[in-house]
């Protein structure tokens, strides 16, 4: 994973002028200490900063800050055998999933900030930059009350919009399922799939409160658990927030620099499931590129997306013959190159052993899998065995794709 390293450039639809702002004495360089004060992670969080005030003309009004719900008898009752869970049966024993040292100083979480204007001090913007900047990353709604891992948290777009020579930074939550179903319930209530299925009675004990909390009408899984906290991607004329678990989220940036969710999306019924939070798009042919991969035969599934969006058939790839890790991918202008590679998917790893899904296998031999990328099955497919990768911190993932040199009339593929 790699939550915190997204990131994405944007080109805007025709620039809206915005008022300038009237900056107050107190303005200065752009500043944040949103942290929730409800929420406060145990550990001090140390801030230096003070928060720059908000422009009127740059506050939409989905920026008011929203009240979240006060939980309801239900929710507590329920709440309380989770505390009952994290204290008795698995609290946080280890700092990696103990979120007051997880997700303190510089991990605090934030609350959302609406647009809010930065000011230049040094130099001036350029006026023919015209763009923004957004990044994605785990920021949980709710201090988790259990095992946290930084994977758990819910995504939160994070943006600095440039135009007419003015930035916008502007902070919102991915409004996914999740983030709804619990910001309405004023509580969490999805167990975090990272660190909430240590051992079998751990894993027991959440499972049966989770079941619970679904039939009692708290939260419809069929809507979507995804978290939308791994990546974005621009094709097909639009932005998603993406997280491998779950459907991608169209989200956008609006004129004055707010950040929409414009829902969950299917692409007409035609994706299932999931898809990987690294799609590739082709920068000639603005085709794009991506997969599935999951527990269940098949353990991987490959397709693409014409250049307007529309997606194209599935792929299964029935020669994976196992769960594997499959992150990333790499595509070259003839070929989709999947690794196979040690860490191994292991669901029972989370309830009969150390609780992640999550294991490197040495005994397995790393494969990479070449498939012509316009194939329409996987007859074409081929697997090659890589047995020198053998460290697991060398085959985390593919890394990016490369691209395919014919200069010499060969064949030249470059994994990164
Ligand atoms: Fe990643």
């Amino acid at each position: 994973m790699d939550a915190f390293s997204s990131s994405f450039m944007s080109t805007l639809s025709p620039p809206t002028i915005i008022p300038k702002p009237i900056l107050t004495p107190f303005s200065s360089r752009l500043n944040i200490s949103s942290v929730r004060i409800e929420d406060k992670p145990a550990t001090q969080v140390t801030s230096t900063t003070t928060t720059t005030p908000q422009s009127p003309s740059t506050t939409s009004s989905s920026a008011v800050p929203k009240r979240r719900a006060e939980p309801s008898v239900l929710t507590l009752i329920f709440n309380a055998f989770d505390d009952i869970i994290n204290k008795f049966i698995d609290p946080p024993s280890k700092p990696s999933v103990d979120p007051t040292h997880v997700l303190s100083n510089n991990f605090a979480p934030v609350d959302e900030l609406p647009p809010t204007e930065c000011e230049v001090i040094q130099g001036s913007l350029p006026p023919c930059l015209d763009g923004a900047y957004i990044r994605n990353g785990p920021n949980p709604q709710y201090l988790p009350r259990g095992p946290y891992h930084l994977c758990d948290g819910d995504g939160m777009l994070h943006s600095i919009k440039i135009s007419q020579g003015r930035a916008i930074f502007c902070s919102r939550y991915v409004n996914t399922n999740k983030y709804i179903a619990e910001r309405d319930a004023g509580s969490s209530l999805v167990p975090n799939f990272f660190s909430g299925f240590n051992g079998l009675t751990a894993s027991a004990a959440r499972g049966a409160l989770f079941a619970v909390r679904i039939l009692a009408g708290q939260y419809n899984p069929a809507n979507g658990i995804g978290l939308a906290n791994t990546s974005l991607a621009f094709f097909g004329d639009r932005l998603y927030a993406l997280c491998e678990s779950d459907l991608p989220y169209a989200v956008r940036l609006t004129s004055n620099g707010d950040i929409e969710t414009i829902g969950r999306h299917d692409f007409d019924g035609k994706l299932f499931m999931s898809m990987t939070a690294h799609p590739k798009t082709d920068p000639d042919t603005k085709e794009t590129f991506a997969f599935r991969y999951g527990l269940v035969p098949p353990f991987l599934t490959y397709f693409r997306f014409d250049s307007d969006g529309s997606k194209q058939p599935d792929v299964p790839i029935f020669s994976m013959t196992r769960q594997s890790f499959l992150h990333d991918f790499a595509i070259t202008n003839k070929y989709a190159i999947f690794g196979d590679i040690q860490i191994a998917m292991i669901p029972t790893e989370m309830i009969f052993g150390g609780g992640s899904p999550f294991g490197y296998d040495p005994n397995k031999v790393p494969r990479l899998g070449v498939i012509p990328r316009y194939a329409k099955d996987e007859s074409e497919m081929r697997w090659f065995n890589v047995p020198g990768v053998q460290h697991p911190t060398r085959n985390q993932c593919l890394g990016r794709g490369r691209w395919q040199h014919n200069s010499d009339g060969g064949t030249k593929c470059t994994i990164g």
